[in-house]
């Protein structure tokens, strides 16, 4: 078994490096994953954007074996798994984990793409009292960190 990571700031193969330690068993990233088997049976990792689980489609034709995927992201819940599941066509097991989101970590695209969600949300924030914009705009600005080796129990459990 390996485990296949795609990040972008670090919170997915925190999570990838917590999980090859429990299972005794490799972490590659996705960018240097050419070397393994096609049949290699794989848990896939990796962060949502924008609604999208980054390199999954690319998982999915690199790998015939997929076992468990889990996607780390800030703003989806475990009730959203479904939609997560839709959007990207996911047909394996499918975990959600909270990730991290420090906007100093974010360069070019990434940043420009947050910086105009942070907008749009100030501007709504504006207009009515709604608490999730709130909590939404003080995760953007403050920085936050939900990354925890107890989130990843399912995905031990669902593996075992
Ligand atoms: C441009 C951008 C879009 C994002 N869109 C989503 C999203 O749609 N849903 C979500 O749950 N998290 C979203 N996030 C949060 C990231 O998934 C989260 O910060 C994740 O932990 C990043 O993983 P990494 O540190 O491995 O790159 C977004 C982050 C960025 C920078």
């Amino acid at each position: 078994m390996t485990i296949i990571y795609s990040t972008n700031t670090g919170s997915t193969e925190r999570y990838a490096k917590m999980l090859s330690e429990k299972l005794s068993c490799p972490m590659v990233s996705i960018s240097k994953a050419g070397d393994t088997a096609k049949d290699e049976e794989v848990i896939f990792m990796s962060w949502v954007m924008s609604g999208t689980l980054q390199d999954y489609r690319k998982a999915k034709e690199m790998f015939g074996n997929i076992k468990a995927v889990c996607a780390v992201g800030m703003f989806s819940t475990e009730e959203k798994l479904s939609e997560l599941r839709e959007k990207n066509g996911i047909s394996e097991e499918l975990f959600f984990l909270q990730g991290a989101f420090d906007m100093k970590k974010l360069t070019g695209m990434y940043k420009m793409l947050m910086g105009m969600a942070m907008k749009m949300i100030k501007a709504k924030l504006k207009e009515s009292a709604d608490p999730k914009a709130k909590e939404l705009s003080d995760r953007f600005e403050e920085g936050i960190d939900l990354v925890k080796e107890e989130n990843l129990s399912k995905v031990i459990e669902y593996l075992s």
